[in-house]
């Protein structure tokens, strides 16, 4: 059973440690990230260089405790850095999205103690790369409908995973991955089943990389298991427990994509105000026009309501972690107003900036693109209205 949160203003504090952590991310990202986002966007390159420096400032398991590698930071944490990164390039902020929410919470919430201390560490303190796959070639939005399998050896001592993964954010570059598939053929979700997987082991390839409209820096591709034999150490959280891990861990993770997203709408907020002071147009800043301004207000005041959908999230988050409940109905509206926010004013920011909006000089045209995965990945804008509203309605 869903047990309702009870729903109340929110504002968040931010601690003097918090404003340390955004300015030395907000530095970092200025300096680093923004002279390149535009040559990895258009040679659609992995930026590890500037992903190991993400990790050596411990932005890769930022809500990972200390003694496993981590920043050992709060959600608000996370998200401040997930907006900031996203504000300087997306494609970024995805690679960290998913070491962070997919990767390190799964094992960090459902690890044992051995599988935290051997495999949270490297990918938490950004030496390794990690990954999370639970999308196949034939099941997206209806994710436990999955048809890859794992089978216990006779010996008992590995299951041989077979089957073929796709849509794997990072997987060209991911050293581990947090994999979902099938160990009952009649159990429904019931029958699915998390392993951690080392992709140094045989058995694992991986397959076409994506050719994507943005995000084009984050590498995607699919994922192929040969006969791969998988130690039953490294079952996360029990047998027939992969879908609950799955969706629990989505949660989380939708958090991250909403700030991902305002990030990006940020970034092409405030382009278009600079634009709408700089550009003259019959005598006078463009800015000075009522229509312009109806969309400068209309575009901040969607930004700032998706950033209240995020602390309310942060809040239920924190609040269903200490009693042991759900947040997954604000999570989702947080993903789903931001996303479609994000949607709304890249294209706004791009309307303002006219033609040269639609240039590649201009980094508009890039957020417009990038924006737009937002409203598909980690749960599309059909999924979260669907979830929000079985969750109303006390549905399953
Ligand atoms: N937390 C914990 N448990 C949950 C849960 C949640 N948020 N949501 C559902 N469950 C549990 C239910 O309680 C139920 O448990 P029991 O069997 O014990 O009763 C079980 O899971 C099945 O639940 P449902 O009947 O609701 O499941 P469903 O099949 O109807 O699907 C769904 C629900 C919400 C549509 C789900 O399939 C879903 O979220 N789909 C979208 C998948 C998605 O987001 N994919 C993106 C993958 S990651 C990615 O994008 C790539 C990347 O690398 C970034």
């Amino acid at each position: 059973m869903v047990v309702k949160e009870m729903k109340r203003p929110q504002s968040l504090a931010m601690t003097e440690e918090h404003d340390m952590l955004l300015a030395a991310v907000r530095d970092f990202a200025q300096r680093e990230i923004v002279p390149i986002a535009a040559e990895y966007d258009e040679s659609g390159d992995f930026p590890l260089e500037t992903v190991r420096k993400m990790g050596a400032l411990g932005l890769m398991g930022i809500e990972v405790p200390e003694e496993y590698g981590g920043a050992g930071l709060d959600t608000l944490a996370h998200v401040l850095t997930m907006i900031e990164i996203a504000k300087a390039d997306a494609s970024h902020s995805t690679i960290l999205s998913v070491n962070n929410s997919l990767y390190c919470n799964g094992i960090l919430w459902f690890g044992t103690g051995a599988q935290k201390r051997e495999w949270i560490r490297p990918v938490a303190s950004g030496v390794e790369i990690g990954a999370y796959s639970l999308t196949e070639p034939m099941s997206g939005s209806d994710a436990g409908n999955m048809a890859s399998r794992a089978v216990l050896n006779e010996a008992r001592s590995h299951y041989i995973i077979n089957g073929r993964k796709s849509w794997v954010t990072s997987a060209p570059f991911a050293d581990r991955i947090v994999l979902f598939t099938r160990t009952s053929p009649d159990d429904g979700r019931r029958g699915i089943t998390c392993f951690l997987i080392d992709t140094s082991q045989p058995g694992f390839s991986r397959g076409k990389t994506e050719p994507k409209l943005g995000i084009r820096a984050s590498a995607t591709s699919e994922i192929i298991f040969d006969n791969y034999a998988c130690p039953v150490e490294n079952v996360l959280g029990g047998v027939g427990q992969g879908f609950k891990i799955a969706m629990t861990v989505l949660d989380a993770g939708r958090i991250g994509i909403a700030a991902q997203a305002l990030g990006i709408a940020e970034a092409a907020y405030e382009a278009a105000l600079h634009y709408a002071r700089e550009r003259h147009a019959f005598g006078a800043p463009i800015g000075s026009y009522q229509m312009i301004q109806q969309k400068i207000a209309d575009m901040k005041t969607r930004i700032e309501a998706g950033r209240a959908l995020i602390y309310q999230a942060i809040s239920a988050k924190e609040r269903a972690m200490a009693a042991g409940t759900r947040y997954t109905t604000e999570a989702s509206m947080a993903k789903l107003f931001c996303s479609e926010a994000a949607a709304y004013v890249t294209d706004e920011a791009l309307q303002i900036h006219g033609g040269m909006g639609y240039s590649k000089e201009m980094p508009i045209e890039r957020y417009y693109r990038d924006a737009r995965i937002t409203r598909i990945y980690e749960g599309t804008s059909e999924i979260q209205r669907m979830v929000i509203a079985r969750n109303e309605l006390g549905l399953r």
